[in-house]
């Protein structure tokens, strides 16, 4: 494995230098006429020009040859025969479902396929649309062989990928970063990346079409918390001068995969700097707050990433974790509460069990509880903490489970209704028994704790 070298800090302006080449950033200028060791100076943009300073993100590039040098797109064919829709915006030609969702694990590539991460993705879910940059996509890959000398972006969003099986070496221009399972990183609208995987690898994406996913605002709790600046990770620079015949940079537009030829790997920046770049997040580094008197904060408490929409407060999409940590609530009923929702939910588990419902729901599948779908804990977990002894207990050791939350009320795609479902999901909740007793009268220890 290859030394890996980052820096520590959230969107913060970086500027890197692969050491074999030192002095490689201008000094005092972004755009010199001649660049250091021959360079070639060129801007990605990740807002527009004008946008406000406290939002406004760019980097420059100082690269062998700059990334207009390729040959024209043309569309990819489809990898899987009379499986077009393997890569979909198109959310209008589906048939709305409204009922819950359980995925069982997808099913990782047969031993005797290679397919490589981009070969590998599959929409399943989502609303809106690149074009109006409004919107969101979740997608699940699996992939069992590097991409080799191949690349990838999507002019559509900023992608955030949540590896379940497996870990990705991904070669960005701005550098190299090992993103394993309990880790994530996001790499933003149009930059160039390519994935190496060991083996057999499964995990989630969900990328946003509006604007760039931030930390959330922490309101009370503070300046501290939740996922904190200093634990994001932005590899440092790293090139390679290598002419490939042949090498493909595939460009997702519009919800489409195109391909372009060129003869020259992409990753050859040998120094930025600027405040758009890629990132990682250990999730096992984030800081949980949670209730410690009586009832339940909203899940919101445990939001790693958000990407805003134009409404204060309300998300197009949001990145939820639920790690292991204290239970302590008293005389309060500990599991989700029972819920109807205005936003979307989909849930994937990285590894362990849920506890709202310990079976059924695995590593490496999902569930989707749609707008204003009822969903919550299922009749066992209903019947056993109601009646639990309400000790402090650690609960979720050994998991990771997490939500992708869109205020949009996303569709299933047709690949995703057929494919894993589980049909029986709906079974869990019918033995919820009713409990009601129109002479229940409130016992003694009741109303003591009320005092
Ligand atoms: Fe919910």
């Amino acid at each position: 494995m290859a030394d890996l070298q980052y820096m520590s800090g959230f969107c913060n302006e970086f500027a890197s230098e692969d050491p074999r080449c030192p002095g490689a950033l201008p000094e005092g200028q972004n755009n010199p006429q001649q660049c250091p060791y021959g360079l070639y100076a060129e801007q990605l943009s990740g807002t527009a020009f004008t946008a406000p300073r406290t939002e406004n993100q760019r980097s420059w590039l100082y690269r062998i040859r700059p990334s207009v040098v390729h040959k024209p797109f043309e569309a990819e064919e489809p990898f899987e025969e009379g499986d077009r829709g393997r890569i979909t915006h198109d959310w209008d030609s589906v048939k709305p479902n409204p009922n819950q969702l359980r995925w069982n694990p997808f099913d990782l590539p047969k031993s005797d396929a290679k397919v490589d991460f981009v070969q590998g993705m599959k929409t399943v879910c989502g609303a809106g649309d690149p074009k109006a940059r409004n919107g969101i996509a979740i997608y699940i890959y699996t992939c069992n062989v590097p991409m080799g000398d191949k690349s990838f972006y999507t002019s559509d969003g900023d992608f955030l990928i949540v590896p379940q099986q497996g870990g990705l070496l991904i070669t960005t221009e701005f550098g190299r970063m090992q993103v394993d399972p309990n880790e994530i990183c996001v790499i933003q609208r149009g930059i160039r990346f390519s994935v190496h995987v060991d083996g057999p690898s499964r995990g989630y994406v969900m990328e946003v079409f509006n604007g760039h996913y931030e930390l959330p605002n922490l309101g009370p709790i503070g300046a501290n918390g939740l996922a904190n600046p200093r634990d994001f990770e932005t590899p440092c620079a790293w090139y390679e001068d290598r002419d490939v015949s042949g090498y493909t940079v595939i460009s997702k537009y519009h919800g489409h995969l195109f391909a372009a030829k060129q003869d020259h790997s992409p990753f050859d920046v040998v120094a930025w700097h600027g405040n758009y770049a890629p990132y990682k997040y250990d999730l096992s580094k984030f800081m949980v707050i949670n209730c410690v008197a009586f009832d339940h904060a909203d899940p919101s408490i445990f939001t790693v990433l958000t990407c805003q929409s134009n409404r204060a407060g309300t998300a197009i999409a949001d990145f939820v974790v639920f790690p292991p940590r204290w239970s302590v609530q008293e005389h309060t009923f500990r599991p989700p509460y029972y819920h109807r929702n205005c936003m979307s939910e989909f849930m994937g588990l990285i590894y362990g069990n849920y506890e709202a419902k310990e079976d059924g729901f695995q590593p490496g599948g999902g569930s989707l509880h749609s707008m204003m779908t009822p969903h919550g804990p299922d009749a066992e977990c209903f019947e056993k903490a109601s009646t639990a002894d309400l000790k402090p207990h650690k609960i979720a050791e050994g998991t990771m489970a997490f939500m992708f939350e869109s205020s949009l009320s996303m569709a299933v795609t047709g690949w995703a209704n057929k494919t894993k479902v589980d049909p029986d999901y709906y079974k869990c909740w019918q033995p919820l028994k009713k409990h009601f007793n129109p002479n229940w009268k409130p016992a003694l220890k009741d109303k003591a704790q009320k005092k």
